[in-house]
């Protein structure tokens, strides 16, 4: 069963109430996307496995950890999950970066795809999906079902404000995903805009509108 895990770290909670805040300017909402992903992500990778190596500190050798297992890939969703790649690839900055273009159709909210260009190994490597927004959960389920469809078995989903009409859609379609999230909000308009939310996260990121 998939896990919903919810980041409630004090300053998580204050960047993403600044994010919300409908007088932020498009510069310091592109940075608070980045600096809370980064934090988020700092948080998911806390279980990642270790393995044992020997150096040499320049007084003598010794045997340390360094992270083992699987490489990271890391998935936006065209166009708001962008604005989340750079906080991850800070922290991994080994990870490759594939990219999947959907829009949700304004009528019918269904995602539609337009682009999907993935590293070659994408298989072998562990994918963090990322979006800003999780509304109705259509494009994340579109998204992990394409990367599924291109061999990816191990996939997590990453988002800074979700519904749980949202949660709920990519727990049933895809119960073996774990999600990320920094907040819960309480439910989707008629619109299926997230409420309290932040707005359409693709135009605050990228000032079009
Ligand atoms: C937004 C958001 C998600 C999607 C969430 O993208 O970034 O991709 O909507 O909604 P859903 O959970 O109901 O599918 P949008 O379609 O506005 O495209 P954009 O990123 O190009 O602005
Ligand atoms: N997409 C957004 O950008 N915001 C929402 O609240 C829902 C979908």
């Amino acid at each position: 069963m998939s896990t919903l895990h919810i980041f409630d770290h004090p300053l998580i909670c204050h960047k993403i109430t600044m994010m919300r805040d409908k007088n932020t300017t498009t510069k310091d909402f592109r940075e608070l996307a980045e600096e809370i992903t980064l934090l988020m992500a700092y948080e998911a990778t806390r279980n990642l496995p270790l393995k044992e190596v020997e150096i040499e500190t320049p007084i003598c050798k010794t045997v340390c950890k360094t992270v083992a297992g699987r490489s990271i890939g890391v998935v936006p969703i065209l166009r708001a999950g962008l604005g989340m790649v750079e906080g991850i690839v800070r922290l991994v900055p080994n990870a490759k970066v594939g990219h999947i273009g959907l829009y949700r159709d304004p009528e019918t909210h269904e995602p539609v795809e337009y682009y999907c260009k993935l590293p070659v190994d994408a298989q072998d490597r562990t994918i963090l999906v990322v979006d800003p927004m999780l509304a109705t959960g259509g494009s994340a389920s579109a998204a992990i079902q394409f990367l599924k469809d291109r061999g990816c078995k191990d996939i997590k989903l990453m988002n800074l404000i979700a519904a749980p009409e949202g949660v709920a859609r990519v727990q049933k379609d895809h119960p073996d995903v774990d999600i990320y999230v920094a907040s819960l909000d309480e439910r989707l308009n008629d619109h299926a805009y997230i409420v309290p939310g932040l707005g359409d996260a693709g135009d605050r990121l990228f000032g079009t509108k």
